[in-house]
C-alpha cells in the first residue's frame, strides 16, 4: 500500500506518521504534539510487519526505522528510539532496554532484572535517552532528549509503561508510573525530543 505524500507542512491540521506500532508511545507523542497534529502510527497506514531495529545506537535504530517507513509509504515522518542508562550498570540495558530480559519479555520482566542486577548498587543513577530521527521531503534531521533520575529498589505507581515505576527523576517525589501523564510528557525524555522536533517544524 502506498500513502500519499504529504507537501503542505503548515502548523494547523498537519499530518505526519510516526513508526510505531506501541499504543503507549502513539498516545503520549499524539498529546505532546497537541491537536493541531493528526499522527498517524504504523497500523493507521496499513504497515503491520515489525521494522527491524538492528543498529547498536539509538540514533541508528531511529534512522533506520525512519528510512523504512519513508522508503516503503513514501510520506514524511519521524521514529523514535529509547534507552535507560544506568550507571551502576555501564550504561546498560541502553539500546537493548526493549529485551533486557530477553526476546519476548515484558516490562514487569524488564523491571526485575534490572532490579535484580542492581541490588548491591549503592549508585542509583540512570537516565533515560530518547533520539527522534525525522524524515521531510527526503533530509534527515535528529532531535535528543534527556531526563537524568535514580532506580528505586521498588517499583512504585501504576500509569505508563516499560521501567516507569521504578524511575525517579530528579527533583520530583513521584515515579514517572505515579505521575500524571502530562507531567511526564513535561519533563521526559521524550517529550524533550518531541518539543525539539515540534520548534523545528514550527519555525519552518
Ligand atoms: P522504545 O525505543 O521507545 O521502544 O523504548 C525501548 C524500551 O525502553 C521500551 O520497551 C521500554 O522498556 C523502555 N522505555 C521507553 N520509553 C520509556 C518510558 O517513557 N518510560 C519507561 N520505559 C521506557
Amino acid at each position: 500500500m502506498t500513502y500519499s505524500r504529504m507537501s503542505s507542512f503548515s502548523v494547523y491540521n498537519m499530518k505526519i506518521v510516526f513508526a510505531t506500532h506501541n499504543k503507549h508511545k502513539h498516545a503520549e507523542v499524539s498529546a505532546i504534539l497537541g491537536s493541531q497534529w493528526e499522527v498517524l502510527a504504523l497500523p493507521d497506514i496499513g504497515c503491520n510487519t515489525e521494522i527491524p531495529e538492528t543498529a547498536d545506537t539509538l540514533r541508528g535504530n531511529a534512522l533506520q526505522k525512519a528510512h523504512y517507513v519513508y522508503d516503503r509509504f513514501h510520506t514524511n515522518c519521524f521514529a523514535d528510539d529509547t534507552g535507560l542508562e544506568v550507571e551502576a550498570l555501564n550504561g546498560a540495558p541502553g539500546v537493548y532496554s526493549a529485551r533486557y530480559a530477553g526476546e519476548g519479555c515484558s516490562y514487569s520482566d524488564n523491571v526485575q532484572k534490572l532490579l535484580r542486577e542492581m541490588q548491591d548498587a549503592d549508585n542509583r543513577k540512570a537516565c533515560f535517552k530518547t533520539v527522534v530521527a525525522l524524515i521531510l521531503d527526503g533530509q534527515e534531521y535528529i532531535f535528543e532528549g534527556r531526563v537524568d533520575g535514580i532506580i528505586l529498589r521498588e517499583p512504585r505507581g501504576g500509569e505508563g509503561f516499560g521501567y516507569d515505576p521504578v524511575f525517579l527523576p530528579d527533583g520530583f517525589d513521584q515515579t514517572f508510573a505515579e505521575m500524571d501523564g502530562a507531567l511526564k510528557n513535561s519533563i521526559s525524555h521524550r517529550g524533550r525530543a518531541m518539543q525539539k522536533l515540534i520548534d523545528f517544524l514550527n519555525n519552518r
